[in-house]
């Protein structure tokens, strides 16, 4: 089944439990893995022109095969053909879409590609993707980590996670973003002196960040305080972080270079 196809599946399926467990013994019928995806998929019901936008311009914007059963032998994405040679920049978990479509609005000479499950986000996506008439954006609706799979080795020029999220309970930090299962094929695909940027409202995922992101081969840049109080120059808030700061939590804005190959686990 095809991304347009799947993500307006989702948006017809009725509400499921935000977290699922699932047999990590078994695969799907199409060889696929199973991983366990804790986060929503659908929230309230698609507006008529946002299911529109599903089915007319997400199969345009898809990166290339990236689903198991559209992709079975998993091979490699050539994000340099999609892009005509642009450097490729990936935003992980883009949520509304506002912070991708602005660094594309802003940046015409990269491409970017954002990777979103939840459907209602990608819907939004897709209307500010038109009204921006932006084309230098891909989307993959649907887990990063699919994803991941088939980007070739270092052909991400810079990364965004903003706002990850938080779990804030101990016995679910395995489940944040800033663990081995993402950071390593994250490392992967990023180029040598790539950026990551992360950013964050939680301080104890600040902890985690700082302690798991070096081991994957990347050094910190902050210098003093401003470099992880201030946001970015090129910053648009999303969402996500205004929310935060209506709720009087305060961001921190991390940023990462891969400079060196990750350590062996
Ligand atoms: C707290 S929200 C932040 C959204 C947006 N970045 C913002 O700042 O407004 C975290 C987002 O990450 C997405 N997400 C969670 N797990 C993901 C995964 N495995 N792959 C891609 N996105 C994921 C969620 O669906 C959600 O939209």
């Amino acid at each position: 089944m095809r991304g347009a196809a799947r993500a307006l599946r989702a948006a017809a399926a009725p509400a499921r439990p935000r977290a699922m467990i699932q047999d990590q013994s078994r695969s799907h019928p199409t060889g696929a893995p199973w991983r366990n995806f804790y986060g929503r998929i659908h929230g309230k019901a698609l507006k008529p022109n946002q299911r529109r936008w599903l089915e007319e311009d997400l199969p345009r914007l898809s990166p290339g095969p990236v689903a198991w059963d559209e992709n079975p032998k998993r091979l490699p994405l050539d994000p340099e053909a999609v892009f005509g040679g642009r450097p490729v920049w990936l935003e992980v978990g883009f949520g509304g879409g506002e912070h991708m479509v602005h660094q594309a609005a802003s940046n015409p000479e990269v491409g970017i590609i954002g990777a979103e499950p939840f459907v209602n986000g990608v819907a939004m996506a897709l209307g500010k993707v038109r009204k921006a008439g932006v084309g230098n954006v891909r989307i993959h609706a649907g887990d990063v980590r699919d994803l991941l799979d088939v980007l070739p080795e270092a052909s991400i020029a810079r990364a965004f996670v903003l706002y990850p999220d938080p779990w804030p309970k101990a016995r679910h930090h395995r489940r944040r973003f800033v663990t081995p299962e993402h950071l390593d094929p994250l490392a992967r695909v990023m180029a040598p002196g790539a950026d990551l940027r992360i950013a964050t409202d939680i301080p104890d995922y600040v902890r985690q960040t700082l302690e798991e992101v070096p081991r994957h081969g990347f050094d910190w840049l902050a210098e003093g305080p401003r470099d992880w109080r201030a946001p970015w120059d090129d910053w648009l808030p999303t969402r996500y972080e205004r929310k935060a700061l209506r709720e009087g939590r305060r961001p921190h804005y991390l940023t990462f270079r891969r400079v060196r190959p990750s350590q062996p686990a």
